[in-house]
């Protein structure tokens, strides 16, 4: 079979673009050695160094987690699609791309990003690669759920390191797209803990456990940690099955708490309680109507994905 251009670089041989043996072994059957380079994984000699190796270990593993969870999707027309929100330079779309999407020939991938000069990297990039299929937004995550150059139906929502409150945004849309798995590695989130700094006084008087923010530094990390239990019980709520792992590989990254939310259909009642619950006992109950607004108890969420998943 003739070779492709990214295949041939692949390939041990002698000269200027020659790629060591060590890095083929590391490399995936047709992978693109441009799209390495791209994301500094290789060095513009096509060569890798300690640094990059590590960085390819850890490409793979986010990869390998979110290739498992494309394969249990259903066939369907057009393929699978997914959509990466707080993009940066889409290196999780475009490793995600090139290989699954690629070998595939279906299925799209959607970066939404609010800076345009990434967006615009990212279009260039795709189009000199060849990805046909990946598109990219210009918009912020909260403004994508109306966008109509995506699409009704999203299975797969990511959103890696996306700001602040862009993770909650994220989850909105995958609700609303009917997202079938979404996978979170959330940043510092600072809404929870600027409500905490607001009612800490009430809260300080109120229960020795406000003890836990009381000092500007806990009430940060709290914050963290409340925001993400309660985006946990809020999926579980809204009928998702949710783990909490840790992104391994991510150590030298403060934020590398995996949140993985795969649709069951069962809205979990005790899980909206308990939301509602820790909601009141930190003063937070004006966050519920923005960012926690609970479906009906049995009511599907718009229309839920098909029930039974199978190989793709
Ligand atoms: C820390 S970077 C992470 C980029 C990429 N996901 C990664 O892990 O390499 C966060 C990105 O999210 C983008 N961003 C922040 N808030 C956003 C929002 N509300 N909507 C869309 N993009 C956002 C920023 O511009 C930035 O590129």
């Amino acid at each position: 079979m003739k070779k492709n251009k990214t295949q041939a670089a692949a390939t041990p041989q002698r000269g200027a673009a020659a790629v060591d043996a060590a890095l083929a072994a590391e490399l995936k059957p047709g992978q693109s050695i441009e799209l390495l380079k791209e994301l500094h994984i290789l060095t513009r000699e096509g060569r890798l160094n300690q640094d990059s190796r590590r960085k390819l270990k850890q490409v793979y593993h986010l990869f390998q987690f979110i290739e498992k969870l494309l394969h249990e999707l259903p066939a369907r027309d057009g393929g699978p699609t997914l959509a990466d929100h707080g993009a940066g330079k889409s290196y999780l779309g475009f490793i995600i791309y090139d290989l699954f999407f690629k070998a595939l020939g279906q299925g799209h991938i959607y970066g939404v990003e609010t800076r345009a000069e990434l967006v615009e990297r990212s279009q260039a990039l795709a189009q000199r690669l060849g990805f046909s299929r990946m598109a990219f937004v210009n918009t912020t995550v909260a403004e994508s759920l109306s966008d109509q150059r995506l699409p009704e139906q999203i299975d797969v929502v990511t959103a890696l390191h996306a700001c602040d409150t862009a993770t909650d945004d994220a989850i909105a849309f995958g609700l609303q797209k009917r997202a079938r798995f979404m996978v979170l590695v959330p940043c510092c989130q600072a809404e929870v803990a600027s409500c905490l700094r607001e009612s800490k006084a009430l809260s300080l008087s109120r229960t020795p456990l406000a003890e836990l923010w009381r000092h500007p530094l806990h009430t940060r990390e709290m914050g963290s940690q409340i925001t993400n239990v309660l985006r946990c019980l809020y999926l579980e709520a809204c009928g998702y099955q949710v783990t909490v792992t840790e992104l391994v590989g991510w150590e030298h990254s403060m934020k590398n708490e995996l949140i993985l939310a795969r649709y069951t259909g069962q809205k979990k009642r005790s899980a909206a309680e308990r939301l509602q619950a820790l909601l009141a006992e930190f003063g937070l109950q004006s966050l519920q109507a923005t960012r926690y607004p609970l479906p009906a108890q049995g009511a599907a969420l718009a229309t839920a994905p098909d029930a039974a998943p199978s190989a793709a």
